[in-house]
């Protein structure tokens, strides 16, 4: 199965809250993001999925927010939450190793639990150059990740684990790491899995 094919069937299957990423708010995404922007920052939020991300950009102020994620059924499920306010969000259904975001146009790049699905080698590197190209230069990008002692898979998928070190690496001298953080997040199920957060500044 293709990798569109499998986040629709997710989507498809389970309910927002039913799935083992799901948080009510993302507070540590959103506490990354406060520090690195102002509310007029244009910011993409990479493989957003149904995540509250968005709703919480929109209910601080931020007025310029792309939501991208190559499930359709996960962009719908966010319109129809968002209702009239979706209006204001730009919406993009896309394989991030693939399409083709513009040229320096973000000021912050936000990823939570889709970077570590990139398994081969050459899609990390066609990720991290996406990044290189679309946000501006001064930009941020903050990346998350499961850690060191996070899960090996996820939504039947492998993943790749990262200590802030091994993430840089992926990314190279141009990202600048201004810092990182780990959290233990609970999932709907109970379980406790490990994450890992970067926060870097596009040199
Ligand atoms: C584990 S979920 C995380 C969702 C959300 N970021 C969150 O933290 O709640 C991974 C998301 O990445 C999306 N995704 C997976 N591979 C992708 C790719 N190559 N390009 C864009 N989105 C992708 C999936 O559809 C899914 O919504």
């Amino acid at each position: 199965m293709d990798a569109q094919a499998h986040w629709e069937k997710v989507y498809a299957e389970k309910a927002p809250n039913a799935v083992s990423w799901y948080r009510p708010h993302l507070e540590t995404s959103l506490a990354l993001i406060e520090r690195v922007s102002s509310r007029g920052s244009a910011i993409i939020d990479v493989g957003g999925g149904e995540s509250t991300l968005v709703d919480d950009l929109l209910s601080h102020g931020y007025e310029n927010v792309t939501v991208l994620d190559i499930s359709e059924k996960a962009v719908d499920a966010n319109k129809q939450r968002l209702g009239s306010a979706s209006e204001r969000v730009h919406w993009l259904v896309a394989d991030i190793t693939k399409s083709e975001l513009p040229r320096s146009t973000y000021d912050v790049w936000h990823d939570r639990a889709v970077f570590h699905f990139l398994t081969a080698p050459s899609d990390r590197e066609a990720y991290v150059r996406q990044a290189a190209y679309a946000v501006k230069p001064g930009g941020y990008v903050i990346v998350s990740t499961f850690g060191p002692e996070g899960p090996t898979k996820c939504s039947g998928l492998e993943v790749v684990r990262y200590d802030a070190e091994s993430l840089h690496r992926e990314f190279g001298v141009h990202f600048r790491l201004l810092e990182s953080t780990k959290e233990l997040h609970q999932t709907p199920f109970g379980t406790i899995q490990q994450f890992l957060y970067c926060s870097c500044r596009v040199e």
